[in-house]
């Protein structure tokens, strides 16, 4: 939830920081503001919308643009309407210091009361502006440096934060601090240039040196100095690590796709041979995953698997749910982060904990990580992002290496973590005996074949937008689906909700006549995965009692299916293989129709509203 890009160095910042903002848009997208610093003055604009709209304001007035240091903010409103004054960077009372904040400041209430009855005014609603000036008093009062003063200011609030504070009275340093939200330090050559942003794609073409600050830690960047990390609570010196940057340029732009979400659609091929990769040895009958056999005791000795996720992730965990039981007969629970974290669970040493997250930044979802560490339990993560805070979180896991997701909609990230944790199930059922050799086999080359084969599916784009032009005007959806592809109805109905905003619900499809049924007429369409195996007659008895309510219907099919086809109104065929297998392809036209439908009624697919990609608060 909103994005920082700052530069401090040689070159012009402004390009710098307004690219970068470009880039984090994806993590909140109501305003959008920019501080240019320029020989003693700091030129703020800001406004409601878009990045393009900051950039339209700013027009050609070059003044505004001219200076060597600069900090951005890209928005996900909490505290105040997106409106100007709420955009970020917030200035001072003073109008010496300038921040931009990702968070939530929680006690800010009682601050700014505090800050008022010292003669403080606000022009903002934001927590943001009263953080500030908590900072800016604890400057004046204590007579200290911008770094002091940060530090003990944070040690007074209570929240999350990612923040940069910028002095004009000093203006060779940029001061940064996180709790809870991310924030990466670009190191450039000769300590001659920084920069400063949520993720590191802002910087990735200039710098593949970088600094992740762990929670509690604030950063003192100073040109021509090395980067001065400590602790926010007390002033023990952290010795950073500088990281090198494994993504490139082309990974995080569009590649000659409209959209970010059609190019990471299409992407899926590679990205689940990405995660195959050095763990799928099909040839040799394997999976190898030294993270799983590592703690093989632990996943095998378990009581039971806790699955902690969020959104589409936790749409992956269901599917695990059946992978799990259904291969390697180990009870599993899946859990929504968000009610897990506060309803005081059960959990015991014996129990394993799967988080599983794209962003590996979920609020919810670290925040369970760190309550199931708490009581003992073994922690994996399933994530995409490397180095996010659940990557480091957790006491073990994998790395979905699906690539950077940059549209909103996940996509790319779903499957990948369904792939990783199929992996794990298979390696589980095959080390407890529950899947004979000959299964463990056949389950190897069948999954060995599904880049191949989602690759072949994609070209039913065509089919499915015409079939995206039939419904794109309806008003309700259903989504169906049984056993493993009950999750992927979820998910369906989630991804034409979240881009489209069509109100789509997702039911096992043998619950449909206990209530949805009642909403089915010749207006509703209704989507159904009836693939040939597990419950195929029941779920085509399920089309039967639509087909005689007037429902439209739209199948997922087997390849070479007849007896659906007689019924259904369209059908989209996947390519054949095992059941638990087939959330993988299923889930590909799902993707594409609701792309397509967004796209003809003129949605942004890529930022739709309201929704951000990384959601670091509660
Ligand atoms: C939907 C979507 C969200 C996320 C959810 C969890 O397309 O992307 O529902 O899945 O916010 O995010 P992560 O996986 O980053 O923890």
């Amino acid at each position: 939830m909103c994005g920082i890009s700052a530069y401090i160095g040689h070159r012009e910042a402004y390009p710098i920081v307004i690219n970068g903002l470009k880039r984090l848009e994806y993590r909140g997208y109501d305003s959008a503001g920019v501080m240019v610093y320029n020989n003693g003055t700091m030129y703020v604009s800001k406004t409601k919308g878009k990045v393009s709209d900051l950039e339209e304001i700013v027009g050609q007035d070059e003044e505004r643009k001219k200076g060597t240091i600069g900090m951005g903010h890209t928005r996900w409103a909490t505290h105040g309407v997106p409106n100007d004054v709420n955009s970020h960077p917030h200035l001072s009372k003073s109008g010496n210091l300038v921040i931009v904040h990702n968070g939530i400041i929680e006690n800010y209430d009682t601050i700014k009361k505090e800050l008022i009855s010292r003669g403080y005014s606000f022009k903002s609603d934001t927590d943001t502006e009263v953080l500030l000036n908590l900072i800016e008093e604890v400057k004046v009062t204590e007579g200290c440096k911008l770094g002091k003063a940060v530090q003990l200011a944070l040690t007074n609030v209570v929240g999350a934060y990612a923040i940069t504070v910028f002095d004009k009275t000093n203006p060779d340093e940029i001061i940064v601090a996180r709790l809870g939200s991310p924030i990466a330090i670009g190191v450039g050559k000769d300590k001659k240039e920084f920069f400063v942003a949520s993720d590191a794609s802002p910087f990735v073409e200039y710098t593949k040196q970088a600094i992740y600050l762990e929670d509690e830690e604030m950063a003192i960047i100073k040109l021509g100095k090395q980067v001065k990390v400590h602790k926010i609570n007390d002033d023990s010196i952290v010795e950073p690590t500088i990281q090198k940057l494994q993504m490139s340029l082309d990974q995080i732009e569009k590649g000659g796709y409209d959209h970010f979400m059609l190019k990471e659609i299409h992407e899926q091929p590679k990205a689940i041979t990405d995660t195959f990769r050095g763990r799928m040895l099909a040839d040799k009958n394997m999976i190898k995953m030294s993270s799983v056999d590592l703690n093989l005791d632990k996943f095998l000795n378990a009581n039971r698997i806790i699955i902690v996720a969020c959104g589409t992730s936790w749409h992956a965990g269901l599917v695990a749910e059946y992978l799990f039981e259904d291969m390697a007969r180990i009870p599993v629970e899946v859990e929504y982060a968000s009610e897990f974290r506060y309803r005081n669970p059960i959990i015991t040493e014996k129990d394993v904990v799967i988080a599983i997250s794209q962003s590996g930044e979920t609020a919810d979802t670290l925040a369970a990580i760190k309550l199931a560490k708490s009581k003992g339990a073994f922690v994996y993560g399933v994530c995409n992002v490397v180095g996010s805070s659940i990557a480091r979180e957790t006491h073990s896991g994998a790395y979905t290496h699906a690539g950077p997701e940059i549209g909103v909609a996940s996509t790319k990230a779903f499957t990948t973590q369904i792939t990783v944790l199929t992996l794990i199930a298979l390696k589980l059922g095959k080390a407890n005996g529950s899947l004979s050799d000959q299964a463990f086999k056949d389950y190897i080359q069948k999954m060995n074949r599904i880049p191949k084969q989602v690759e072949e599916l994609l070209k039913i784009d065509d089919h499915v937008k015409s079939i995206a032009a039939v419904y794109k005007d309806a008003k309700n959806c259903l989504y169906l689906g049984r056993g493993f592809n009950f999750p992927v109805a979820l998910e369906g109905a989630l991804k034409l909700k979240e881009i489209s905003y069509i109100h789509a619900e997702g039911y096992p499809a043998a619950e449909m006549k206990h209530g949805p049924i009642a909403l089915i007429d010749e207006n509703m369409p209704i989507f159904v995965i009836a693939t040939n195996k597990g419950h195929y007659e029941k779920v085509v008895s399920n089309i039967q009692e639509i087909k005689s309510r007037a429902g439209k219907i739209i199948a997922i099919v087997t390849v070479g299916d007849t007896q659906v086809k007689e019924i259904a109104d369209h059908t989209i065929e996947i390519p054949d293989t095992q059941e638990a297998l087939t959330p993988l392809l299923t889930t590909i036209p799902f993707q594409l129709l609701s792309y397509h439908i967004a796209v003809m009624l003129n949605k942004n697919v890529d930022q739709p509203r309201n929704l951000a990609k990384s959601v670091t608060v509660e």
